[in-house]
């Protein structure tokens, strides 16, 4: 099983951006968490970060044929990107959404998510466990 892990705006600064919120540890350091859960699943994971809507868009669309799975975290663009909904939709991959905060819980611009009618579930508020926790549900383990 192949899985592509999708991060979107800012989240190449973690450890650097608004660490109350979303903790002190780096994207790299995200990435190596990923690929340990993803060797202990026996999964393979490839990742992409941009802050740029098209090339998100672009990733979902190349993600076509090559991945089973998405592990899609949109950041900003959760709240904006009809693109991007209408990109996961279009390829049929499944997808889970993930947040390392819970926008719920924040302000009420951050409780809009465009992208969440196409995914097969919602992770939120766990920090890098719950892109963990989303490997599991693609790969139907712990479920
Ligand atoms: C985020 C939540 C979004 O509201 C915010 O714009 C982000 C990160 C999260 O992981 O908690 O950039 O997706």
């Amino acid at each position: 099983m192949n899985i592509l892990v999708l991060n979107g705006p800012n989240l190449n600064l973690l450890g650097v951006r608004e660490p109350e919120i979303y903790g002190r540890g780096t994207y790299g350091e995200l990435c190596e968490t990923v690929r340990g859960a993803a060797a202990r699943l026996g999964v393979s994971v490839s990742f992409f970060q941009s802050n740029h809507e098209g090339a998100l868009v672009d990733a979902v669309q190349q993600a076509l044929g090559v991945y089973d799975g998405i592990v899609l975290n949109p950041a900003a663009y959760t709240h904006t990107s009809v693109a991007l909904l209408d990109a996961v939709k279009a390829v049929g991959i499944p997808t889970v959404e993930v947040h390392l905060s819970d926008p719920d819980a924040r302000e009420p611009f951050r409780r809009v998510s465009y992208v969440r009618a196409a995914c097969v579930a919602t992770v939120k508020g766990m920090g890098f466990a719950g892109y963990v926790r989303a490997l599991e549900i693609l790969t139907g383990a712990g479920a």
